[in-house]
């Protein structure tokens, strides 16, 4: 029986970046995963594979509407889609394969196989029993689909069939308008896909900023979707090949169908957590099958922890890493923590959607008084240069102390321009200390500053 400081299960960003700090720390640990490869959903199947489609996706976009206005004329790329999924694996076996680089650096031992918890402190995989003094759940989730719908991963997809489509299908349903929706909904809108979104709220983006979500929903309008908003999917039915999506609108309970050659169901994840014996060994788990941890990541067993999707919170991958990190810090006895309150969240469609922090509406219920600094891309003269004006910054900022609350981006580089203010909240930063702060002329950044600035006596450039 091989014995170690810390069993982690699951590779994704959750599992892999909780083993390196820990071995970084001192700890001797291992790390079970049952996929071939590491990295989990986020490298295989979610995230990067996703990023790598996106970029193809949009330089085809770009070819196609901006080159000419650039004095680039030419025909258009025509889509190889065999070479396109070729690139999308070579990036995703790039990353899998750094990560083992990094687990052979970093002396952490990788056993194949799927993991199950036989009591405290002990694992079995396959045949073999480990033990260690920590365990810790780093499992993931798995897509939660409707009642009444059968995905078969060709016709009826999740995210996971959506990246790997044998052609790319004239017409498309996208179940939900959360953020794989989106993603994967633009991947196929610019690949020509007749794309229509059909979601049971009334806005897009739950969570999002409203006046964010509706903004977004009027660009991807204008990018070729088409919304079909508070109506609840019923089921789908699929004859040779072809599926016909049922919905109720839920304002007057009318029915209706759509026709389509592929339904991407997007409606959310749930905890991936079976098949691990957790109900024997009488682990406390959460209503909506998460696994119940404290403020430390422990379970309701002795040296039983979780983290990531399998535990409460935003299933984002970099919010499991920074629970991995914390965690890691915690078994090698320090003080490991995690700032739940700046924790950025990114759409990366074109343009990108980004936003940390409290939203407008969410000051709006807590009755705390505030301001709004907003600034257009349109103001912004690099923007303009790369036909990329839509959009704007949202900074809110309390109305009194001026402390940073919130921000929300819709615009170029949004994903990575969120991370100044992510600083700045975490520094308890005001808007004028943002505003203050001098800013390379032309970049996208500046639009940041502008919000600042008009949270305090104004943009200059609006
Ligand atoms: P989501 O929870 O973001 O959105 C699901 C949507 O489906 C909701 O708007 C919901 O109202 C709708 N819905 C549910 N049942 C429905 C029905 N019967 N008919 C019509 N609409 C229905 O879930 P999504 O997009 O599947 O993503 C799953 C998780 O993965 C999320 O937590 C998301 O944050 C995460 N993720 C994050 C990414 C990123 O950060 N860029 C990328 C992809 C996923």
């Amino acid at each position: 029986m091989a014995s170690f400081d810390a069993i982690i299960i699951g590779a994704g960003p959750g599992g892999y970046v909780c083993a390196i700090r820990a071995a970084q720390l001192g700890l001797k640990v291992a790390v079970i995963e049952g996929r071939d490869t590491l990295g989990g959903t986020c490298l295989n199947v979610g995230c990067i594979p996703s990023k790598a489609m996106l970029h193809a996706t949009h330089s085809l976009h770009e070819a196609e509407h901006n080159f000419a206005k650039m004095g680039l004329k030419g025909k258009s790329p025509s889509v190889d889609w065999d070479q396109m999924q070729a690139y999308k694996q070579e990036v995703v076996d790039g990353n899998t394969k750094g990560i083992e680089f990094l687990f052979k650096k970093n002396k952490v031992t990788w056993i194949k196989g799927w993991a199950s918890i036989t009591a405290p402190g002990q694992v079995k995989v396959g045949d073999d029993l480990h033990e260690a003094k920590n365990i810790v759940i780093a499992t993931g989730s798995e897509p939660a689909t409707l009642p009444g719908i059968a995905v078969d991963e060709e016709t009826v997809v999740t995210s996971t069939g959506a990246l790997t489509l044998k052609k790319i299908p004239k017409s498309m349903v996208v179940i939900g308008a959360g953020v794989i929706g989106l993603e994967m909904g633009s991947v196929y809108a610019r690949l020509g896909t007749e794309v229509t979104v059909v979601e049971y709220l009334d806005a897009i983006t739950p969570g999002m900023d409203g006046e964010v979500a509706k903004n977004f929903q009027r660009i991807l309008t204008k990018q070729g979707f088409k919304f079909i908003l508070g109506a609840a999917v019923q089921g789908v039915d699929v004859k040779n090949g072809k599926a016909k999506v049922s919905y109720k609108l839920r304002k007057d309970d009318s029915g209706a169908s759509l026709d389509a050659d592929c339904v991407l169901v997007a409606t959310g994840r749930k905890a991936f957590t079976a098949g691990l014996g957790l109900e024997a060994l009488g682990v406390e788990m959460l209503p909506r099958g998460q696994v119940k941890t404290d403020a430390h990541f422990a379970t309701n067993i002795k040296g039983l922890y979780a983290i990531g999707d399998a535990v409460v919170g935003p299933m984002l991958a970099h919010k499991a890493e920074d629970e991995g990190m914390a965690l890691a810090e915690i078994m090698a006895g320090k003080a490991g923590h995690v700032n739940y309150g700046v924790i950025p969240g990114v759409v990366y469609t074109s343009p990108e959607v980004a936003s940390v922090g409290a939203t407008e509406e969410q000051l709006k219920e807590a009755g705390r008084a505030y301001k709004v600094g907003k600034f257009p891309f349109m103001g912004n003269a690099r923007a303009k240069a790369v036909f990329q004006a839509e959009g704007f910054v949202k900074l809110l900022a309390d109305a009194t102390t001026d402390r940073i609350l919130g921000c929300h981006i819709i615009g170029p580089a949004a994903g990575d321009l969120i991370h100044e203010v992510c600083v700045a909240m975490e520094f308890g930063a005001s808007a004028q200390d943002l505003a203050l702060t001098c800013h390379a002329h032309p970049t996208y950044s500046e639009a940041v500053r502008e919000a600042a600035l008009a949270c305090g006596d104004g943009a200059i450039h609006a």
